[in-house]
């Protein structure tokens, strides 16, 4: 599939042969989607380090980081995982371990929605004059930081991998196709939504 071809060619820590079996995966666009949340919170990291040496929050990086993590991260990358590849799975008959990990996985997703959310609010205080709103964006920015490697950890070394075992070639295939889809409508709907929601005002 050409889409998942072009990715993976952004994806220099795998081997030529590892990005022929991925390319072929469901699992293959969802680790790829893992590299790139990984720069944005190793940028996340460095803005923590700044903000307690300059004791000042740059709303606007807030704003990117809110923005890519409730966008790509959650809706876009999340929205595969439980919308494809979990729906899928809870349709088998899962190691209790595997099933454990998967509850493990969409409840820490609930975690990172919820503390973004609490990140989001703290930027709005901040910007509204209450300075120690600062504290809670360093608390929830550590938090995510600290979460998302592990998170993703776990789903790259210890989830993907073993669950692929439960589909067929066609099934593996017809998962892959979807979050094709998925990704292709996704702008379209995104933008929808946001005219919704401009339009709205005026009512
Ligand atoms: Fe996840
Ligand atoms: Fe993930």
């Amino acid at each position: 599939m050409a889409w998942n071809r072009t990715l993976l060619d952004f994806s220099p820590r795998l081997c030529v042969a590892e990005k022929e079996v991925f390319a072929m995966m469901p699992i293959g666009p969802l680790m790829i989607e893992h590299r790139l949340i990984e720069r944005m919170i190793h940028s996340m990291k460095k803005e923590v380090a700044r903000m307690k040496a300059e004791r000042k929050a740059d709303p606007l990086f807030i704003e990117t980081a809110v923005d890519f993590i409730k966008t790509y991260a959650d809706q876009c990358h999340h929205g595969k995982e439980e919308d494809i590849l979990f729906r899928e799975l809870q349709k088998k008959r899962m190691s209790e371990d595997l099933k454990g990990t998967m509850n493990e996985l969409v409840e820490e997703h609930r975690l990172g929605r919820k503390t973004t959310m609490e990140l989001l609010e703290a930027k709005e205080k901040y910007q509204h004059g209450d300075r120690e709103a600062s504290l809670t964006m360093i608390a929830c920015m550590e938090y995510l930081a600290d979460f998302y490697p592990k998170h993703i950890e776990k789903e790259d070394k210890h989830f993907f991998m073993p669950v692929m075992r439960y589909f067929s070639r066609e099934e593996k295939d017809a998962m892959l196709k979807e979050e094709c889809e998925f990704d292709r409508q996704f702008v379209h709907k995104r933008y929808q939504e946001v005219v919704r929601r401009a339009e709205n005002r005026f009512e």
